[in-house]
């Protein structure tokens, strides 16, 4: 299978290029940095795309090179993210304007999914594997890039609810195309570069989380099942909010939205 793993230079997506790559599966491991990508591309013999994903326009080319080179893709691992950052009251912006945690953990994987929808039909059964977590809380629409009062959790957990939200409309609209679209929470605080960023403490083994993820990745069984959220290895609910087709809608006017407006600003 060749399988795409976001944020594949560190933590849980080093891991799981790791172990895939030991069970035989052709792993494209992308990164943003150009050094620690040819260092993962010499110690594990994958192929390596780059982009930063701060910029929706490096997503954009992304996708365009990924269609291009590869004949196939079985399974879209969106892994990359980032934290609550080492000081949580401050706010950043990605290079399009978009708040750092709304464009990195969900918009740019929305984008890259979306444009590699017609790869992963071609390629059915293939699935799209969302890596969210536990931490999510309902999107303020009023204000959903927190403009006028931020917290880095906040942040954090609303990106992490869309990933889930757009999980659960991409599996209604992939059902009949054979690509399964599912969400999880890997584990809780592995040992990795965010938990340690945020000064938590370890609570589990990337073995944890690495297992519930390559179970999505390459199972048999839970092939089937789309547009499900997980809790490690068992299915779970989401937050309320996910549940809600108007609150879903919205988010998808204001995603198609804010990447039209970054890719118009990058092309004018
Ligand atoms: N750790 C946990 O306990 C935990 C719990 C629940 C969910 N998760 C989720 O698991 C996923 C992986 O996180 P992790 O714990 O493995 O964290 P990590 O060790 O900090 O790894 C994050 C990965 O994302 C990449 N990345 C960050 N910003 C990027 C950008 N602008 N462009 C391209 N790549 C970027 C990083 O690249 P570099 O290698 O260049 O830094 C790195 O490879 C995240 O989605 C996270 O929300 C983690």
């Amino acid at each position: 299978m060749t399988i795409l793993i976001t944020g594949a230079t560190n933590g849980l997506g080093a891991y799981l290029a790791t172990q895939l790559v030991k069970a035989g599966e052709d792993v494209v491991a992308h990164g943003r940095n150009p050094e620690r990508l040819r260092r993962l591309s010499e110690e594990l013999g994958v192929s390596t795309v780059q982009a930063d994903l701060t910029d929706l326009s490096q997503v954009d080319r992304l996708a365009d090179e990924i269609s291009g080179r590869f004949d196939r893709l079985d399974v879209l691992v969106n892994n990359a993210g980032i934290g609550t950052g080492p000081d949580p009251s401050r706010r950043e912006e990605s290079a399009d304007g978009i708040e750092l945690r709304f464009a990195v953990n969900y918009l740019a994987g929305y984008h890259l999914t979306r444009r590699l929808v017609p790869l992963l039909t071609a390629s059915a059964p293939s699935r799209v594997v969302n890596v969210s977590s536990a931490g999510q809380q309902a999107i303020d629409f009023a204000d959903p890039q927190l403009t006028k009062s931020y917290d880095g959790g906040r942040a954090y957990r609303q990106s992490k609810l869309a990933q889930i939200m757009f999980t659960i409309d991409l599996a209604g609209e992939l059902r009949e195309a054979g690509v399964t679209v599912n969400a999880l929470h890997p584990a809780t605080l592995m040992p990795t570069t965010m938990v340690r960023e945020a000064g938590r403490r370890v609570m589990s083994t990337l073995d944890e989380g690495g297992s519930a993820v390559l179970r999505l990745i390459t199972d048999p069984e839970p092939a089937p099942v789309t547009g499900a959220y997980f809790d490690g290895t068992a299915r779970s609910e989401p937050d309320t909010q996910a549940s809600s087709a108007d609150a879903r809608g919205q988010l998808r006017t204001l995603s198609e939205a804010l990447v039209a407006t970054a890719l118009d600003r990058r092309a004018g």
